[in-house]
Formats: C-alpha cells, sequence, structure tokens
C-alpha cells in the first residue's frame, strides 16, 4: 500500500474487535493507520490495543484541547487518503447520512474531503430496517462506499446478512477504493459473466448449478475500482449490483451467449459464470407427475468462451474460469489449450468453494502457473484485477 494513509473510525459494537485484525493487515500491506475510537467503540475496544498495533496516537475526543489548538479535527480529516469506518453501525451511519457531527468520528466524517469507505456491521433486523435501507442508499448517493456485510449467524444468535466482512476483504475494498484514484483501467471495457444460468425444464422447473456469483462479482467490482467500463452480464442470483458497473440479468446460457455479444466490443473478458453446458426443450405447459419421469431432449448449449476466443471481435485479453475437482492444473492446462483463451483461473471446487467466501485458485498463462494462496473472494478479485491491468497496459 505504499505508505497510504487511512483514517480508521472504530464505531461500537462486537465486531470492533475486527477492526483490530484490519489496522495489523493493512500495517502488513504497507498502509498507515490513524485510529479514531467512538465512545461506544471503546466499549469493545481500547485505545491500547489500537495504538500498539497501528503505532500511532488513538483520537478519542473532540474537546481534546491540545488537539483543538492545532485544528485538530480538519488536519485528521484531510491527511488521510482514505477515511474506513469499521464496524459501521446503524447509529453512525444513519448520523453520516444526515450530517450530523457530535462526536469526533462525525465531525470527522463531515469535515473529510477524502473518500470514505464504510464496513457495515449490525443486528439483521437492523440492517433490513427500512430507516437503515434509507441511510445505506443515501450514503451511496453521497459517494460513500458501503460494503455489503456478509450473511451468517450473528454474536446475538440470529441469522442473516449484517456480518461484518472479514478483515482481509475490507482490506481489498481499501485497495481498491485506493486503486480507483489511479484509474489504471480507465477507457478500458471489460466483460465479465457471473453466477450460474438456469435451463427451464416448463414454465415452473429449471436445471441450474451451485454457482453463486460470489466471484465474479467481486471480480467486477475490482475492475470498477480500478476504474473499468465494466458489463456484468448475471445469471440468476441474489447479489447487490456492484458500485459503477453496468449489470446486464439473464437466465439461460443462450441469453448470455446474446448479452456477451451485445455488450462487444471490449478490451478484455473474464468468463466467471458457470453456464450450463446443455438445454433441454422446455415444455410449454407444467409437466404433470402423473405422467412420470419426463423424457429431456437435451442440446448442446453455446460455448461463450469459445465462440469469443475465435470470434472477429475477440477481446485482447480472454480470461476463463475452470471449476475443477480433479487434477485441477492439469485440467486447466488442457481447457486454456482447447478453449483458445489467454488465461484459465483453475479452482478446486470439491471443497466448500462453491458459495463460500474464499477461494484458492492457479492462474494459468502462457507463461506457465501460478499458484495463488487461499484468500477472501474479494481479495482473489483485487489481484486478478492488478493482474489485468498490467495485461492491458
Ligand atoms: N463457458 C462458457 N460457455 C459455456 C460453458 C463454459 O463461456 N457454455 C466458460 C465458463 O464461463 C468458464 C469456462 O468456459 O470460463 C469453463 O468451462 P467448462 O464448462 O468448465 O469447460 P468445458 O469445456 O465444458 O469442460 P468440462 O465440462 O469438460 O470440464
Amino acid at each position: 500500500m505504499n505508505g497510504k494513509r487511512i483514517l480508521l473510525i472504530v464505531g461500537g459494537g462486537i465486531a470492533a474487535y475486527k477492526s483490530c485484525e484490519l489496522v495489523r493487515l493493512i500495517r502488513k500491506a504497507g498502509g498507515q493507520v490513524t485510529c479514531v475510537l467512538t465512545e461506544g467503540g471503546s466499549h469493545f475496544v481500547t485505545a491500547m490495543t489500537l495504538g500498539a498495533l497501528s503505532e500511532n496516537r488513538v483520537y478519542t475526543s473532540l474537546w481534546d484541547l491540545k488537539d483543538e489548538v492545532e485544528m485538530g479535527h480538519i488536519q485528521l480529516s484531510r491527511a488521510a487518503d482514505l477515511v474506513v469506518v469499521c464496524p459501521a453501525t446503524a447509529d453512525l451511519m444513519a448520523k453520516m447520512a444526515a450530517g450530523i457531527a457530535d462526536d469526533l468520528a462525525t465531525t470527522l466524517l463531515l469535515a473529510t474531503d477524502k473518500p470514505v469507505l464504510a464496513a457495515p456491521a449490525m443486528n439483521v433486523r437492523m440492517w433490513q430496517h427500512a430507516a437503515t435501507r434509507r441511510n445505506v442508499a443515501q450514503l451511496r448517493t453521497d459517494g460513500v462506499t458501503v460494503l455489503e456485510p456478509d450473511e451468517g449467524a450473528m454474536a446475538c444468535g440470529e441469522f442473516g446478512p449484517g456480518r461484518l466482512p472479514e478483515p482481509e476483504a475490507i482490506l481489498g475494498a481499501i485497495r481498491n477504493a485506493l486503486g480507483s484514484s489511479a484509474g489504471r483501467l480507465a477507457g478500458k471495457h471489460v466483460i465479465v459473466t457471473a453466477g450460474p444460468t438456469q435451463e427451464p425444464i416448463d414454465p415452473v422447473r429449471v436445471i441450474a448449478n451451485r454457482s453463486s456469483g460470489k466471484q465474479g462479482f467481486a471480480i467486477a467490482e475490482a475492475l470498477a475500482g480500478l476504474g473499468a467500463e465494466v458489463t456484468l452480464v448475471a445469471g440468476p442470483v441474489g447479489l447487490p449490483t456492484p458500485r459503477g458497473v453496468r449489470r446486464v440479468d439473464v437466465e439461460t446460457a443462450r441469453e448470455m451467449d446474446r448479452a456477451v455479444q451485445g455488450a462487444l466490443p471490449a478490451d478484455a473478458a473474464v468468463l466467471v459464470a458457470a453456464v450450463a453446458d446443455w438445454g433441454v426443450e422446455a415444455a410449454a405447459s407444467k409437466l404433470k407427475k402423473a405422467d412420470g419421469p419426463p423424457q429431456l431432449a437435451w442440446s448442446a448449449n453455446p460455448d461463450i468462451l469459445l465462440e469469443l476466443a475465435h470470434s472477429r471481435h475477440r477481446p485482447k485479453l480472454l480470461v476463463g474460469f475452470a471449476a475443477e475437482t480433479d487434477d485441477v492444473v492439469e485440467a486447466a492446462r488442457a481447457k486454456r489449450e482447447r478453449k483458445g483463451c489467454d488465461w484459465i483461473v483453475a479452482n478446486d471446487v470439491s471443497g466448500d468453494v462453491m458459495g463460500g467466501e474464499e477461494n484458492s485458485i492457479h492462474l494459468v498463462t502462457g507463461d506457465g502457473i501460478e499458484s495463488w494462496e487461499r484468500a477472501s473472494k474479494q481479495e482473489v478479485a483485487r489481484r486478478l484485477a492488478e493482474r489485468i491491468a498490467d495485461a492491458l497496459a
């Protein structure tokens, strides 16, 4: 992170303990951190912990006279390259959205002229409450990057969206936010496919697969973060559209093929979608159980990657994915040759990768194979986006 300066505002929630790990990761990545601890945050982590990890003074109060003599709050809010709010509580976001400045953290947030990234964490019902939805929408309109919280079991015993994203994923978002000013991919158009496709059998039934779309969406977000114009062709998934990305929703492989063709020309295409290899002739009316198991007439779907590799409009850089369960690297190498793409990103999907938060991949290029250590899907996306920027430079 090349000495980039992060002003980290730690809000009051149980997830505040993860901000300590975030400080450690930013430091490890070569960034500098100055922490501001809210009154609420101080009930969960101490200024001593944050100070030791950041190797910097921790600020807590607006009424520290010495700081105010030096116009501390203005200085603090301007000296950073990026302001990060982690965890961003419902209360903190409500104040940010309303422009309330009643403590050091909120005053800094109102006084800053730097990009702001918020990593929310709260109870699922608070996250889904109409007031929070309104505040998040307002913050996004105001240019704040609000990350989507993770889903899962929460400290309060409930289940759903509201968990703080893992510190590694937040670090990836920080890198994206810092990178966007660099605009390494400005003026480049990249097509990304993501998610599964669904092949209808009759008006109510489909053949689908387990792809969650998370990796593809993270790649689209990371590319947009580097300034690319991104067209995201998405199969049926319930994920929010990443900031700054043009999204085209499709259902079947044929629709995805048409959407990709329609989005050309592009400088690069990253085909992450798990496209159904075959479709069936869908019945016009619902098949009835009494008629017994249906005889499905299968036919091959277009291979979007293969077509693109041999198209007149072949993007300069064509990246395919290979979800494999056996001989991952060997299968990926063969797939790269067969499909005619430049790179294959191979992942072993025999474990919990599909639908999970992490991925461990092998990047197969014309120069050989790189095996990346297991990381969050956001971090994999960030690294891949950087590599794509290198290749298109
Ligand atoms: N792909 C595509 N269109 C298809 C099928 C796959 O664009 N109809 C793309 C995927 O998005 C991914 C890559 O091709 O980038 C992976 O292809 P895969 O289906 O795994 O390869 P196959 O050639 O079908 O090999 P196999 O099923 O034997 O593993």
